[in-house]
């Protein structure tokens, strides 16, 4: 068979939700199911690259073919990341939580007189940022996404701009577009020359035709 459009690279994706723990028992995290991150890492792998997974807490199962890291925490999943580069192609498709708790109780926290515990929170690293503003050993190509409920392509945007990274791909997870957790995504990719928006399909159809652009991105590079 010929070569996949990605033979040759390496190509490192993020996926799920992080963990952000409260207490030994508790924790707070979002609704990402990995369903769009893991489609990447799959159809990345089919196009003849070489992919390192690093995923939040997911029930699905590693993809065939894939190097596959699990991480909890937004610190772990950078501190996994940067262990995995270099790589060509970073897609930052987990659903990372902004903010953990500041200060985690080493015990389980006690129901009692006093009320409800006052969490505090501390920002995450923001792992996308990051790499992207690497000096020494960036990826070729940074890929972002950007989950909003309002104001899509504008934040979209924003992050573009924001995070130093070479494309955005933008979804809707407002309540009732089922993008997280659902089988199907909308997306618009938002880059410096522009927004093309795809009709809604499968999230394996989004993650191929995410790599076939990457692909011809590369290639032109
Ligand atoms: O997992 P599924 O159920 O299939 O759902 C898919 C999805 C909705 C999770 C996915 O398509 C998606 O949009 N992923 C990004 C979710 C997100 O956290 O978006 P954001 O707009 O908050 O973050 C913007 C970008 O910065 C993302 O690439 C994110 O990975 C990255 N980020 C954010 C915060 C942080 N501390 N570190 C980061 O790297």
């Amino acid at each position: 068979a010929a070569p996949g459009p990605l033979a040759g690279h390496h190509v490192l994706v993020t996926s799920g939700p992080t963990r952000e723990a409260i207490d030994p028992v508790r924790y707070i995290s979002n609704h990402s199911s990995g369903k769009q991150g893991h489609a990447i890492a799959r159809a990345a792998a089919e196009a003849g690259a070489r992919v390192t997974l690093v995923t939040g807490p997911v029930s699905l199962p590693d993809p065939a073919g894939v190097a596959t890291v699990h991480v909890e925490s937004a610190r772990e999943m950078l501190a996994a990341v940067e262990a995995a580069l270099p790589a060509t192609v970073a897609i930052f498709a987990a659903a990372v939580a902004d903010w953990r708790v500041a200060d985690v109780a080493g015990g389980k926290i006690k129901k009692g007189p006093g009320g409800p515990p006052a969490l505090s929170f501390v920002e995450n690293p923001d792992i996308l940022a990051t790499i992207a503003h690497r000096k020494q050993g960036r990826p070729d190509l940074v890929v972002g996404f950007a989950a909003e409920t309002e104001n899509v392509l504008d934040n979209a945007r924003a992050k573009l701009a924001r995070k130093g990274c070479d494309l955005i791909v933008a979804n809707d997870v407002a309540v009732g577009t089922d993008t997280f957790g659902g089988d199907s995504n909308t997306v618009h990719l938002v880059g410096a020359s522009g927004v093309e928006t795809w009709a809604r399909q499968s999230k394996d159809a989004v993650a191929r035709a995410l790599v076939a652009e990457l692909g011809r991105r590369l290639a032109k590079a």
